[in-house]
């Protein structure tokens, strides 16, 4: 057990969440921070249930530079997992500048505080997004990045900062991880995905045409270049992204790390058309789904070829589609209403330092 802590940004969060469930079961210390924008502090409790162990929870903006310096002079962290941040590409086509601040100025404050506070090693939630609209598939890490709207863009100026710095102060490790689509929940049926309001994402809305919620799934476009004319996507399973992440935080271990970008994808593709049927498999009937136009923005294919993070990091996917959409479904029936039905927020200690 190492007595030092791993600070999470974002760590109330869907990915954030699962990630500390993996640290905590890896007997890691954890610390998480969130402003719970897009979150519930019942994640928090759940957590603590599944694991059997305390989280130390603050309630704090990462655009809160005073209050990440007051968490950093309490806790002895040797590491930040940095998921803290705005995710949905429409909205950020609509309000841009909240993107670009919460997003951009909130992860440079934030690698202000770590350095000030003496600690130089930062894994961060990257995109596929990053990549546009790809010309290569399975996509490598070396191809050139061009995201396509303001969250994208958040992401590729984000991982240019982190590098300048890592180039200019060889003290800084860092892991830029390029997530493909996570799905699924915890097997446990207890966490999963929690989206507030109508969900943007393909399979946080399918589950919620099973569960009732949503009369039926529009599916955007068929005529695109893929085996059944719909897009294709890397369907990465939240624990086995999870698990990415411990693998980049024992790669920070090494000596001489430097910044390194990882593709965290299976390296399989599905089309939407595929998802739906291996999801209604897993509910056990048809789910009711229309074609129509398709999505502004929408890319083709984003596959990622993750042969770099199996070898560097020596991780890989090992939860199949089937358990994907499984517990995804698992986690949607036993929580038809995601965290909404549960009991009031944060006990936890909110520091508010703002100037
Ligand atoms: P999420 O919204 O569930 O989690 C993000 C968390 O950050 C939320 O709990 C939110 O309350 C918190 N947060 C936002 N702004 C904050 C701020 N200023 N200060 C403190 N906390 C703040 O999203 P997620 O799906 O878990 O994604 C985590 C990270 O991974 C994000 O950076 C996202 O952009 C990135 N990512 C997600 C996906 C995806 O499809 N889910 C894909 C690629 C990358
Ligand atoms: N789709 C539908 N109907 C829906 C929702 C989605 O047909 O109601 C389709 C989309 O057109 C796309 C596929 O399902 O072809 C996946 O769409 P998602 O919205 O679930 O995911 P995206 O690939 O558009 O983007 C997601 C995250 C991004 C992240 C990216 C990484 O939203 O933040 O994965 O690949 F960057």
């Amino acid at each position: 057990m190492s007595d030092k802590a791993v600070l999470v940004t974002g760590g109330a969060g869907y990915i954030g969440s699962h990630t500390v469930i993996e640290l905590l079961n890896a007997n890691q210390n954890v610390v998480i921070i969130d402003n719970l924008t897009n979150s519930s502090y019942e994640a928090v409790r759940r957590i603590e249930k599944l694991t059997e162990k305390k989280v130390t929870f603050y309630k704090v903006d990462i655009l809160d530079k005073k209050a990440m310096l007051e968490v950093f002079k309490r806790h002895d962290i040797w590491a930040v997992i940095h998921f803290a941040g705005l995710k949905a590409v429409g909205e950020s086509t609509r309000i841009p500048l909240d993107y670009y601040h919460n997003n951009i100025t909130g992860t440079i404050l934030l690698l202000e505080a770590m350095k000030e506070s003496n600690v130089h090693n930062i894994v961060f939630s990257s995109s596929a997004t990053v990549y546009g609209d790809p010309a290569i598939i399975p996509i490598p890490e070396t191809l050139p990045t061009g995201a396509t709207n303001p969250y994208g863009r958040t992401k590729q100026f984000i991982e240019h900062i982190i590098r300048d710095l890592c180039t200019a102060e060889n003290n800084w490790n860092a892991a830029l991880l390029r997530y493909f689509n996570p799905a699924g929940a915890h097997p446990s049926g207890i966490l999963g995905e929690n989206p507030l309001g109508v969900p943007n994402n393909l399979m946080p809305y399918l589950s919620q045409v099973a569960i009732g919620k949503r009369e039926c799934l529009s599916v955007f476009g068929e005529d695109y270049d893929t085996p059944d004319g719909t897009c294709v996507r890397d369907y990465i399973n939240v624990i086995d992204l999870a698990k990415g992440h411990l693998a980049a935080l024992t790669k920070m271990r090494e000596p001489n790390v430097g910044c390194a970008e990882y593709n965290l994808g299976t390296g399989h593709g599905n089309t939407v058309l595929e998802m739906i049927h291996a999801f209604s498999k897993a509910v056990g009937r048809d789910l009711k789904y229309k074609i129509v136009a398709r999505r502004p923005g929408d890319v083709r294919n984003l596959t990622a070829n993750p042969e770099k993070a199996n070898k560097e990091l020596n991780w890989k996917c090992e939860k199949t589609l089937e358990e994907t959409c499984e517990s995804l479904w698992n986690w949607q029936s036993k929580n038809p209403n995601g965290l909404e039905d549960c009991p009031g927020d944060a006990p936890a200690e909110s520091i508010i330092c703002y100037l």
